[in-house]
């Protein structure tokens, strides 16, 4: 059975929701599923925005059938050649004899090496600012290079005012029948997820995102729609979204608060943790979490490290270093470029403490832009009341900063 969505007049929504697949990219859990948009324009030409996963081909075709009612697909315009859009090219190509291909030229070479054969297909080759018409419709390419990935453009069809912005704009979660962003509480059911999505697919790229960012500012009033490849179409309230990902990509935070992400062993660590967080809250703070680092997937940590400003980091000591899912966690966050927050460290060992010392130098020396706030709490094994005084301290320290007093 086809499932579409009607965008505009001419444009329908012709991608496919896996519910099925546990991890992204098998790295990161997406327990809501995510949506592998695709689009198809009905004008003089039938031309075809991206494919999608191999898992939802089976619905990108019964969707085309349904819309093509019979007629031949012209173009198919490849924004990015990941696999989750790519993957179900060789189908498209194989039911469609004719139709001819629409890329940049490394997105045809990606195209050879994941081994789509094209041959008999005309290629298209297009550089940035490239317009071509396919009847009512004129769209021009631009080239968004490291958005996610270096052979990306997205496209502006002049006539309705979309941007087809590939990954840019893209949420995890399956969009179950809603499609547009006011078809939805965005705010409340979305926004975690689309900077989960943008923090660990796209944020260390964030030079990158901001290049695009000014290319849609360009296009000033004309930018209607924003049609990305995953998540919803964006049809009103654009500004929202835009700031968001000027944010993101300008790695200031969202909120001014404070994440405090605990590595315990045995609890003594999550207890001066805990404690921490609730000296916090009686400061006034609103903003405060608390996260465990062992059981909370490194994705939705990075992804609270992009909304705040502040992040504790309490860590027992480990084979005399820091412990392992806190390194992978800062390992994280240098690889995805955070920049510009302000951490503290609580610190444990029971003969040793070495851990504070290590993920200060970590952040000071690893992380652009990043300061650590003083005191460094260590504790040996645990933290008795009677030094309840240097944890008050601390969480002075901290909401004094947070506060910019
Ligand atoms: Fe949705 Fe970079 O692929």
């Amino acid at each position: 059975m086809y499932c579409v969505r009607q965008v505009t007049d001419q444009l329908y929504w012709v991608g496919a929701n896996d519910r099925r697949l546990p991890l992204f990219e098998n790295i990161h859990p997406i327990p809501r599923g995510i949506s592998y948009n695709s689009y198809l324009l009905l004008d003089e030409a039938a031309v075809l925005f991206d494919t999608v996963d191999w898992s939802a081909c089976r619905q990108l075709m019964e969707n085309l059938e349904h819309l093509l009612d019979g007629r031949a697909l012209d173009y198919v315009v490849i924004h990015h050649m990941e696999p989750d859009h790519g993957a179900s090219l060789q189908a498209v190509l194989d039911r469609w004899p004719g139709v001819k291909l629409v890329a940049t030229a490394m997105a045809f070479r990606f195209l050879d090496q994941f081994g789509v054969s094209s041959a008999g297909h005309e290629r298209i080759t297009v550089k940035d600012g490239d317009t071509r018409s396919f009847g009512k419709h004129t769209v021009t390419f631009l080239t968004a290079p490291m958005v996610h990935w270096p052979e990306v453009m997205v496209s502006f069809d002049q006539t309705t005012g979309a941007l087809f912005s590939a990954d840019a704009f893209g949420t995890f979660g399956a969009l179950n029948g809603r499609l547009f962003n006011d078809e939805m509480d965005f705010d409340r059911d979305w926004l975690d997820e689309a900077r989960r999505y943008y923090a660990n697919i796209v944020g260390k790229y964030g030079d990158a995102t901001q290049t695009l960012l000014k290319k849609a500012a360009a296009l000033g009033d004309e930018l209607k729609l924003i049609c990305p490849l995953h998540g919803p179409v964006w049809r009103s309230d654009l500004r929202y979204f835009l700031d968001k990902y000027d944010k993101w990509s300008r790695y200031e935070p969202e909120e001014k608060g404070v994440a405090v992400i605990y590595g315990s062993m045995y609890g003594n660590t999550e207890q001066a943790a805990d404690a921490l967080a609730a000296a916090l809250v009686e400061r006034g703070l609103t903003q405060v979490s608390l996260w465990d680092v062992s059981s909370t997937h490194v994705s939705h940590l990075i992804s609270e490290v992009f909304r705040l400003s502040h992040v504790v980091l309490a860590s027992v000591t480990y084979n005399m270093g820091i412990y392992p899912p806190t390194l992978d966690l800062l390992e994280d966050m240098r690889a995805l470029n955070v920049q510009n927050r302000t951490f503290a460290v609580l610190e444990n060992g029971t003969w040793a403490p070495k851990s504070g010392e290590l993920m200060g130098k970590f952040v000071t020396e690893e992380l652009a832009g990043c300061t650590l706030l003083e005191p460094k709490l260590t504790l040996k094994s645990s933290l008795p009341a009677a030094r309840a005084g240097e944890l008050e301290a601390l969480a002075d320290a901290i909401a004094a900063s947070v506060k910019g007093e």
